[in-house]
């Protein structure tokens, strides 16, 4: 049994431990000592280690005899597009490109804001920017223009990078007027925009500001690495909160790297030259941390999908993909499971597609229903995991660690906490829980290497959502418990954070929203079961006296209002209109109450309640939908 020795380790002998994991990977400079607490009880990791994180990801990798090696596979359904990029050539393009960011002056510690679909030029500008140690944001093309601009005027970027289009499916959608019109909305101006022109859409370009991609690149000197210290951020990647601003998620270089190294070992298995195959998109933290640096760091090839696990053109997408390229793991969403197997129940699908190199299956984003993974088991007969994660961990805090000792799965729960993470669940004064009981899921800080350092351009921010309602513990959000053995159950947010289709929400934000309408008096906005997606919000309002729209349009028109501000990725496709909402005697509105009303589950009514009379009103309300 290696894993608890190890877990052990990893907290006892800290620093010996990392040190040991930052010597897997090649330095500029060796760093001397892993873990510099600070004075709030988060550490810097690596403080004086010098490293460049796409040389780890391409140079080292070509220096080291893998350049002949595949890097990345783009397979591309809605485009009818495959490509195929050696570590050689993938070095080649984003030195290249990033020398066209170096001439266009952009430098170590700028910010650039990557607005692109799932093609290769997505991962070539993440990797363009960090060989430059230029700080990347990707946003993630499903926002709308405005979600765009509030992330412009906090990152305040030198530079655009974004594509003629995105494809949904089978509808195009053209990126540049959302990023022309997300410039109009933003008070920061930005020096250029960098265009790649795909063949469905050619985009209109504004010069002097707006450049073409690939003629841009036609006189271009290619980039070297900069030398990065290892608390230099590598990028800012914006999550929802439980307001309206969103949090943008520093992560450093250093940290950053040996995490993901250890965690391709010890949580996927991977060894250089497997293949991994994340279908998820760069937008999100999966992307970041599992499409594009974790994979190449390790020396594997990763798979940069653009397409969805159903209606391109079907259900068998993914394993198709895991046949033609003898991928050895495949991660993804809970949801994007439950999609196939709505689509094809008994896998029929799946004849005549080879899945004998795939060894796991990965799940994260949402907890792993037990149906969905006893589902996914039962068709594939491969091993199914659950691991939970956010985007301010960058990798898994609870996972089975099939790289030292593999355990039994159980269902419903994320496995073990992975070494460095000392979760606790703790009652609300703040006290560690027994077994099987519920509470906050917290870790005890430091937070091990990889994590959040702090919230872009507000550290009070980070540490007022983080650090103070335990303290000496980084707060999760999440609500769980541990049972006997330690497996870590996850039972959801414990925020106005939900997770629809994997993607993470703020239902705070869509009720600021919902409250600008000139009709709505007051609002919540709730997530509730869905089959499909997991969560999916539901609005409810409350109109101004004397508004005349009828219910039918104001509903119409507020889910308009979400779709313009967030984008279609938000599903809010339902507002009702009621009376009254339950509230507290001091006017807090009792989300919890709303939330088993239309999920159907028994009602527990708070004693502080002002008006008991409104939830059958309420109940039969919800019932008529
Ligand atoms: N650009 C533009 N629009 C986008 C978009 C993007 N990158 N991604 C989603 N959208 C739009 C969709 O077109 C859809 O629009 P519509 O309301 O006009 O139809 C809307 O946002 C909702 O999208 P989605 O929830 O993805 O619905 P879907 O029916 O297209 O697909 C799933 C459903 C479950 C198949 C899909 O959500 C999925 O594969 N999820 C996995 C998510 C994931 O990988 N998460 C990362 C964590 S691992
Ligand atoms: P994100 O930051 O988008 O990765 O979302 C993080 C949130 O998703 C977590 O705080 C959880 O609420 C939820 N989540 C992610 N993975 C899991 C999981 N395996 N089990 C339960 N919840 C999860």
């Amino acid at each position: 049994m290696r894993y608890p020795h190890e877990y052990e380790s990893s907290l006892q002998n800290r620093e010996r431990f990392w040190l040991q994991q930052a010597q897997q990977l090649h330095w500029f400079k060796a760093p001397t000592s892993a873990c510099q607490l600070q004075a709030n009880g988060t550490a810097n990791w690596f403080a004086d280690g010098e490293l460049n994180l796409a040389y780890l990801a391409l140079d080292y990798h070509v220096d080291n005899g893998r350049g002949e090696q595949t890097a990345l596979i783009y397979d591309s359904p809605v485009s009818g597009q495959k490509q195929t990029y050696t570590y050689r050539q993938l070095k080649e393009e984003v030195a290249r490109f990033a020398g066209l960011l170096k001439k266009q002056h952009v430098k170590k510690g700028d910010r650039v804001v990557i607005y692109m679909p799932m093609i290769p030029q997505a991962a070539i500008a993440m990797l363009a920017c960090a060989r430059l140690g230029a700080i990347h944001s990707v946003v993630f093309g499903g926002f709308a223009p405005h979600e765009l601009a509030v992330r412009i005027d906090d990152a305040k970027p030198k530079l655009i990078i974004t594509a003629s289009c995105g494809i949904e499916v089978s509808k195009v959608i053209p990126y540049k007027p959302l990023v022309d019109e997300a410039l109009k909305q933003a008070r920061h101006e930005t020096d250029n925009v960098i265009v790649w022109q795909r063949p469905e859409v050619i985009a209109e370009l504004q010069a002097p500001r707006d450049l073409d991609w690939a003629a841009a690149l036609g006189d271009v000197t290619p980039a070297e690495c900069t030398t990065m210290t290892a608390t230099d951020p590598l990028y800012i990647l914006y999550t929802s909160g439980t307001t309206g601003t969103p949090k943008g998620v520093v992560r450093d270089t250093g940290g950053y790297a040996v995490a993901l190294n250890y965690s391709m070992g010890l949580v996927y298995g991977i060894q250089p030259g497997e293949v991994m195959f994340t279908a998820s998109d760069v937008g999100w933290v999966v992307g970041h941390s599992y499409i594009v640096y974790g994979p190449l760091i390790r020396g594997a090839t990763t798979i940069l999908f653009e397409g969805k696990p159903v209606r391109t053109p079907d259900a068998s997408a993914f394993w198709r993909i895991c046949a033609d390229y003898q991928v050895s793991v495949l991660f993804s969403a809970p949801t994007a499971f439950r999609a196939i197997k709505k689509e094809d129940p008994t896998a029929k699908l799946m004849a005549g597609h080879d899945l004998s190199q795939l060894k796991r299956i990965y799940m994260a984003g949402e907890r792993l229903d037990p149906p969905t993974l006893e589902w996914t088991q039962a068709v594939t007969g491969k091993p199914v995991y659950d691991h939970w994660w956010q985007t301010e961990t960058g990798w898994a805090i609870a996972a089975n660690p099939v790289g030292l000792t593999e355990y039994p799965i159980k269902p419903g729960s994320a496995t073990l906490p992975v070494p460095g993470y000392d979760v606790q669940i703790l009652n609300p004064e703040g006290e560690p829980v027994e077994p099987n009981q519920q509470g906050a899921v917290a870790i005890k800080l430091p937070l091990p290497p990889g994590c959040l350092t702090t919230i872009w351009g507000n550290q009070e921010r980070f540490e007022k959502g983080y650090l103070t309602e335990y303290p000496g513990y980084y707060s999760s959000g999440d609500g769980g418990y541990k049972d006997d053995d330690g497996y870590v159950f996850i039972m959801g947010r414990t925020d106005d954070v939900i997770n629809v289709a994997g993607h993470r929400l703020s239902t705070g934000e869509m009720e600021e929203i919902l409250a600008m309408d000139e009709a709505v008096a007051e609002c919540a906005v709730i997530g509730i079961q869905d089959e499909l997606r997991g969560q999916v919000p539901l609005g409810l309002v409350i109109t101004k006296d004397g508004t005349t729209v009828s219910d039918e349009d104001l509903a119409a028109r507020l889910v308009q209002r979400v779709r313009n501000d967030i984008g279609a990725v938000a599903c809010l496709r339902e507002v009702l209109v009621v009376p009254r909402l339950p509230k507290t005697r001091s006017g807090k509105i009792l989300r919890r109450v709303l939330r088993q009303l239309a999920d159907g589950e028994q009602v527990v009514v708070p004693s502080t309640i002002d008006d008991p009379s409104c939830i059958d009103e309420l109940a039969s309300r919800l019932s008529e939908r």
